[in-house]
């Protein structure tokens, strides 16, 4: 037999095996496909008073983001806008880019339906906006026409602060669930080709450190995986300068963004071969699929997004006036001045302790005593931070009179009082561990591990969201005289398990975020006027989700003013110096032995919410003195710290001598602080320091506060604005640690 013969017959035998149906090609049945509405080609424009936001319709219902920076006059002139790109679903340059279609990059959405399908493709369906009280809302409906699923972007623009905030709304109208496996609030896309990214890394006592890269092609991500004290190790917030690789306070385009959320977070930056930025940001989704119900919908945080065409402090206080204006719980309203018992007590204090710092706090002109950790826990007193941690009431061995008795003293001399709850954790050694042992975060049969002693609540449980408001509630209830909470939050999720949750664990991270504000809303509801700081070992809860409850933080458990240049450096180019506490302690520092002079500490902490944090009684009769002046003069300026627009003259990393100012609205008056960091020669002496966000035309009287003998020649006399920015005002400050306070104002 011929090979040929041979071949023919194998054909034919295998033909024979497969069934008849089966032999003919399948075609792909197009008739089947679901067709996409053509829709009228348009541009949708987000506008602010300087910046813009431009998204483009196209007729296939594929909406693409063409622009995000300085304001365009016409922004339908993009109606034409070719990229070049095509504008096919799935081109990079979608707005709010899915897991579907020929999109290969991030998406900020990815869902998975009943039928296993993993597409999804989202065409334009309609818009609208509205516009009040200074905030024009614009929502962009889309739709996947195959699944039904249902998009929401929407962009508040608050026109006067030039930011725009974004979240997205998911709807299934359909009749099985979704799961959603990435969930962004925002997605932007921009012709980037280089950017030097700022962002913020830390630790316990070192938050808010500041790192710079240059973003290379490929994927950086700055996230939290903590749970609670999400920032401990990141913040949700970066800066972006475009098209550069330096920082630059004064010039050049800078975007920045901030997210609004407690928990886990992602923001990833994907610098792609076609010369775009994409920056997809939100919850971060690890673990936490999220199961969309039929008819549910689910509304991602907000993502704040502010440009400047100034630099990078036009960005900072634009976020600062937005946050202040429509954030930040109070509107960064002047917190008092405090006395807090931590640093100076800990643990060991009496009545009478209390009393007599009430007294030196009152003495020195503060306005607040803050009694810290160590006031509960009756069977397991909390006499230290092994235990006690959930008995929520007083140790009467510590303070026979009550907690009344204390807040009343405080009263009648004059202050506030404050007090310190913690109220989402437990210590394995308490009454309510013993109570309630499905309420704590663990996963079943594995050990559960501790942190500083202590388990966490599982704040998704209505009972323990119960518990919790009550805690806050009875607190409260100790006495009519309390006016300051300072809530602190000290361990993260390890571990993590949900008795109350039962199959759905994925729900945990997102849920324990969704509790804790659903307490601060009860709280809110309740105690309006409470000022309620917002402490995660210091600084681990800073964010702008959290400040829509809180009224300041607590920036960091370091107090010392050399650390603390830094950390209120990063913190305060996101967040404004109005929620910054900012405590003198005693020397050596408690966290790092550091010994810095009186003045440069309180010169350091009257730069943000000024407090004191030691027993007051071991001061010096020279720096009780000092102290006393120091308060008084914050008070004559902190309106300017609380409300005024922030210049940074120069960078703690990058320049020996750090200094800021502060300028009030009016531009009338102004304060300016200096901090020599590190000793160089005494040549550099007096350093020029251009002022800025001055008047030029103005005349300003400068006054160097809380000293003998200023170390500038012109203190005391009247100058320009013009002169001072120009490089007239060069106080000689060479020694280390030198500080000094300059107050400006105009005649
Ligand atoms: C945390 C806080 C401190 C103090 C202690 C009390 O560390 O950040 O300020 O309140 O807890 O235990």
């Amino acid at each position: 037999m011929s090979r040929k013969i041979i071949l023919m017959l194998f054909l034919l035998l295998s033909a024979a095996s497969v069934p008849v149906a089966a032999r003919k090609v399948k075609q792909v049945d197009r008739r089947a496909e679901k067709p996409v509405p053509e829709v009228e080609k348009k541009v949708i424009a987000v506008q602010t008073a300087h910046t813009g936001l431009v998204l483009i319709v196209h007729k296939n219902g594929v909406v693409t983001m063409a622009h995000y920076g300085k304001k365009v006059l016409s922004p339908d002139e993009f109606m034409e806008f070719n990229s070049h790109q095509g504008s096919a679903y799935g081109n990079r340059e979608m707005a709010f880019p899915t897991q579907g279609g020929s999109f290969l990059g991030t998406p900020a959405l990815s869902a998975v339906y009943a039928d296993g399908s993993r597409n999804t493709e989202l065409y334009y369906v309609s818009h609208d906006s509205s516009a009040g009280n200074g905030v024009v809302t614009t929502t962009v409906r889309l739709k996947d026409y195959v699944t039904s699923l249902e998009v929401a972007l929407v962009y508040e623009a608050y026109q006067d602060e030039d930011v725009i905030v974004a979240h997205s709304e998911i709807t299934n109208p359909s009749k099985t669930p979704v799961m959603l496996y990435d969930y962004a609030s925002s997605s932007m896309v921009m012709p980037v080709r280089k950017a030097l990214l700022t962002h913020f890394w830390g630790s316990w006592a070192s938050e808010m450190n500041v790192d710079r890269t240059v973003l290379t092609h490929g994927i950086k991500t700055l996230e939290s995986f903590r749970g609670t004290m999400a920032t401990q190790n990141t913040n949700p917030s970066f800066l972006l300068s475009l098209g550069t690789d330096r920082f630059d306070e004064n010039a050049g385009e800078v975007i920045a963004g901030a997210l609004q959320w407690s928990g886990n977070f992602r923001i990833s930056f994907n610098m792609d071969n076609s010369g775009r930025l994409g920056i997809v940001s939100g919850i971060n989704s690890r673990s936490s699929e999220y199961k969309l119900l039929p008819g549910a919908s689910f509304q991602t945080p907000g993502m704040v997004w502010t440009y400047s065409a100034e630099g990078a402090g036009k960005a900072s206080r634009n976020l600062h006036d937005w946050a202040r204006n429509w954030c930040i719980y109070g509107g960064g309203k002047i917190n008092p001045t405090l006395l807090n018992s931590w640093e100076g007590a800990y643990f060991t204090f009496t009545t009478e302790t209390l009393l007599r710092m009430i007294d030196d706090a009152a003495g020195m002109g503060l306005e607040m005593f803050v009694l810290d950790d160590g006031w509960f826990g009756s069977d397991f007193p909390r006499d230290n931070d092994k235990q006690g941690l959930g008995d929520w009431e007083l140790n009467s061995a510590k303070i026979p009179e009550g907690i009344d008795f204390v807040a009343r003293y405080a009263h009648s001399k004059g202050i506030k009082f404050g007090i310190w709850i913690e109220p989402e954790m437990v210590n394995p050694r308490s009454n309510l561990a013993a109570a309630h042992p499905g309420w704590v975060v663990r996963s079943p049969e594995r050990s559960v591990p501790t942190q500083r002693n202590q388990w966490l609540l599982d704040l998704t449980n209505p009972d323990v969201q119960d518990f919790v408001f009550g805690v806050f509630d009875r607190t409260m209830q100790l006495s009519s005289n309390i006016d300051y909470i300072k809530w602190d939050c000290n361990r993260y999720v390890a571990g993590m398990g949900s008795e109350y949750l039962g199959e759905e664990q994925n729900r945990f991270y997102l849920e324990y975020v969704q509790g804790l504000y659903s307490v601060m809303r009860r709280v809110r509801e309740k105690y309006p006027d409470t000022i309620v700081q917002c402490c995660s070992s210091g600084g681990s809860r800073v964010d702008y989700g959290a400040l829509r409850y809180f009224n300041e933080v607590w920036t960091s458990d370091d107090t010392d003013a050399l650390a603390r240049a830094f950390i209120q450096y990063g913190t305060n180019m996101i967040y404004p110096a109005c929620v910054t506490g900012s405590h003198v302690s005693a020397v050596p520092n408690h966290q790092t032995a550091n010994v810095t002079p009186i003045k440069m500490r309180f010169d350091m902490a009257c730069s943000g919410r000024l407090g004191m944090e030691l027993q007051p009684k071991n001061l010096t009769p020279q720096e009780r003195e000092f102290a006393s002046a120091a308060i008084a003069s914050y008070e004559k300026y902190r309106d300017i710290v609380f409300g005024g627009d922030l210049y940074r003259l120069s960078s703690p990393y990058d320049d020996p001598l750090y200094s800021f100012m502060y300028v009030s609205k009016d531009k009338s008056r102004a304060v300016v602080f200096s901090f020599n960091l590190k000793y160089t020669n005494r040549d550099i002496g007096g350093v020029v320091m251009r002022l800025r966000g001055l008047d030029s035309g103005k005349k300003y009287t400068v006054t160097e506060l809380n000293v003998d003998k200023s170390c500038w020649w012109g203190s005391g006399k009247a100058f320009s604005g013009d002169f001072l920015m120009e490089g007239g005002f060069n106080p000689r400050m060479f020694k280390l640690y030198e500080s000094s306070v300059f107050y400006l104002e105009a005649k």
